[in-house]
C-alpha cells in the first residue's frame, strides 16, 4: 500500500482563521481529516504533520525516506526562501508535489519564485483545500 507523508508549513495551523478570504475557511484538521479519509478510499496511508520551524520540516523530509512512498508539500513561505528544504527533497529522492492553497502566481512577485518547484514533479495551486486532494490523485498518478 502506498504511503503519504502530507507536510504542511508555518502559519497553516491557523488555517480557518488565517485571512480566509486567501484561504478560505477550512481549519488544517479539516483537511487533514479529508487527506486520511480520501486516502482509504483509494488505499492509500496518509501521515499529516505540521510544524512553524524550518528544522523541523527539514527533519520532517529526511525520516520520509524508506517510510512514505511520496510527499505533497505545502511549504508556506518557506517555499520563497528555504534552500534548506530544497537541499532536503533533492538528498531524499522522494516524489514531492508542492501545494499552495492559493494562486501564489497571482500575488505578490515575491511569492512567484518557488525554491520548491525544480526538485517538486509539479505545482498544484489556486484549488484552496480542494488542492490536497489533487495532490494525492497526482502523487498516486506518478507512482503507478
Ligand atoms: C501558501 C502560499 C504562501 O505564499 C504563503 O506564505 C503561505 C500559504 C498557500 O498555501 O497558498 O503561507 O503556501
Amino acid at each position: 500500500m502506498p504511503s503519504f507523508l502530507v507536510l504542511n508549513g508555518p502559519n497553516l495551523n491557523l488555517l480557518g482563521t488565517r485571512q480566509p478570504d486567501v484561504y478560505g475557511t477550512t481549519t488544517l484538521s479539516d483537511i487533514e481529516a479529508d487527506c486520511v479519509t480520501y486516502g482509504t478510499e483509494k488505499g492509500i496511508s496518509i501521515s499529516c504533520l505540521q510544524s512553524n520551524h524550518e528544522g523541523e520540516l527539514v527533519d520532517a523530509i529526511h525520516a520520509a525516506k524508506g517510510t512514505f512512498s511520496g510527499i505533497i508539500l505545502n511549504a508556506g513561505a518557506y517555499t520563497h526562501t528555504s534552500i534548506a528544504l530544497r537541499d532536503a527533497i533533492s538528498s531524499v529522492e522522494l516524489p514531492v508535489i508542492e501545494l499552495h492553497l492559493s494562486n501564489i502566481h497571482a500575488r505578490e512577485e515575491f511569492r512567484h519564485i518557488s525554491y520548491i518547484a525544480a526538485v517538486a514533479i509539479g505545482q498544484i495551486c489556486g484549488f484552496g483545500a480542494a488542492g490536497y486532494r489533487l495532490a494525492i490523485d497526482a502523487l498516486l498518478g506518478h507512482l503507478k
